[in-house]
């Protein structure tokens, strides 16, 4: 019963949707109000045209389905190697949204990376037998490995310790086909998001655990992350030659190598190098390792398949000095903007007389609409030096950890989502030559 009414939540979400690209666009939850507009202003070609028409007073998810389904396709065709079968798994955490998980499905990504019951009945729903889910999250309720694995037909399960694997073969009665990974403990230094603290379990102590995992598993995996927006490539290289080291130790046979997320995205104060560089270190590690053909290869992106896809776009309610009260912040959309203090590139939009808008641009900090003196992001997001109260910005590369991290905290948290073809602000996917490689250009 509970779990039914925490899946309602996604239904009754204070999320509008409406689609302007398409001319019998659908919408939901929407007020009269704004449907009429939205109606009238149907035809919108770009989200200027939309804020301009619509004048919207919630902020503004401007998906674009194009962009979700370019970086999908890059992934399929590069992550992937002559020798080893690999498997991409959406990390669904980075951005739980319907549309978005449709499109990364149309593109080929049919596996996912689920954390919880409420994500996995959500891709139960939307893909069915057609998607294969993967319990990757090494610490999980027993109703949740219960239901997972009877109702759901889950067959992966992580863990990091002999609790959770005695956890899981309880629950499941001693399955005898479980594939379990365990999941190492890696240094995360190159990274934005630190994710080694709370998972994992230190390499040099994991020997006992992968050889008892092993001997109950049908498929013995090792995965790690090495946190979220990794700036380095070599920091994979490190983690597989970790993993290698384990293997080697604990003299067992490996059969999946998960090397988790962590890919990264492009900000204005971080460009990474190209994704290819990331697969080819990845792979040339795989190799040298010798983990033995039969190893299966994976991954689990988040952020690298969906930032850059999505955009938000906020209203300035008030402007004091360098700081602009905006009506999104720390508690809805822009939880990283606050801590750990993600830089966006940002665009202002004028509705009345938009060439008054100056060339010149300054360093801003945002405070959002709650009441809550945490609710700031000290930038520095770079925009117009006369912006004022009644202007927009879109705010760029908000793809991941977003819409998922939303709260409705102070009453705010209403949104609208609309799909757009416009091209994201900066992009991972776009070259020069537009050959969809991998390259940190500005577009
Ligand atoms: C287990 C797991 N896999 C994958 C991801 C996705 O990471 P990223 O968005 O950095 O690619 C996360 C995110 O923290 C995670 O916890």
């Amino acid at each position: 019963m509970a779990q039914e009414q925490e899946y309602d939540r996604a239904k009754n979400s204070k999320v509008h949707y409406l689609n302007f690209n398409k001319k019998n666009f659908k919408e939901k939850n929407f007020s009269k109000k704004n449907d009429q507009h939205a109606q009238e202003n149907s035809l919108a070609k770009t989200i200027r045209d939309f804020i301009v028409a619509n004048k919207p007073n919630i902020p503004v998810y401007c998906v674009r389905p194009h962009a979700i389904k370019r970086a999908a396709k890059f992934f399929v065709k590069n992550f992937s190697h002559t020798k080893f079968d690999s498997s991409i798994l959406y990390s669904v955490k980075s951005n739980s949204d319907r549309s978005v998980l449709q499109n990364l499905f149309d593109s080929g990504i049919s596996k996912f990376d689920v954390a919880s019951l409420f994500e996995i009945k959500l891709i139960d729903e939307l893909f069915a037998k057609k998607a294969k889910m993967f319990f990757m999250h090494p610490v999980k309720s027993r109703e949740a490995i219960k239901s997972a694995y009877f109702d759901f037909h889950i067959r992966d399960f992580s863990l990091d310790s002999f609790d959770e694997l005695e956890k899981i073969l309880e629950v499941t009665k001693d399955a005898k086909d479980l594939n379990l990974h365990v999941r190492l403990a890696i240094p995360n230094s190159h990274s934005v998001i630190d994710l080694s603290g709370k998972f994992g379990i230190l390499p040099s102590g994991a020997t006992a655990l992968v050889r008892k995992t092993r001997a109950v598993a049908k498929k013995l995996g090792i995965c790690f992350h090495v946190g979220s927006q990794c700036m380095d490539p070599v920091e994979y290289r490190n983690a597989v030659n970790t993993a290698k080291e384990v293997i080697k130790k604990a003299r067992v046979r490996l059969d999946v190598l998960d090397v988790g997320g962590g890919f990264p995205s492009i900000y204005p104060t971080m460009t990474p190098l190209g994704m290819s560089s990331y697969f080819d270190e990845i792979f040339e590690a795989i190799q040298q390792a010798e983990f033995g053909n039969n190893c299966e290869i994976w991954c689990e992106p988040g952020r690298a398949l969906v930032a850059e896809a999505v955009s938000l776009v906020v209203r300035v309610e008030a402007r004091k000095q360098n700081m602009l009260y905006i009506n999104d912040g720390t508690y809805g959309g822009l939880f990283d903007a606050g801590f750990p203090g993600f830089i966006y590139p940002t665009q202002a939009i004028r509705i009345k007389n938009p060439k008054t808008l100056e060339s010149e641009k300054t360093a801003f900090g945002f405070y959002g609409p709650t009441c809550d003196s945490m609710d700031s992001m000290k930038g520095p997001f770079s925009l117009p030096e006369n912006i004022a109260e009644g202007d927009y910005i879109e705010i760029g590369q908000l793809g991941a950890y977003s819409r998922s991290i939303r709260t409705e905290f102070n009453g705010f948290g209403e949104v609208m989502q609309i799909e757009v073809d416009e091209e994201p602000i900066d992009s991972m996917y776009i070259s020069q030559d537009h050959n969809c490689e991998s390259s940190s250009k500005k577009i």
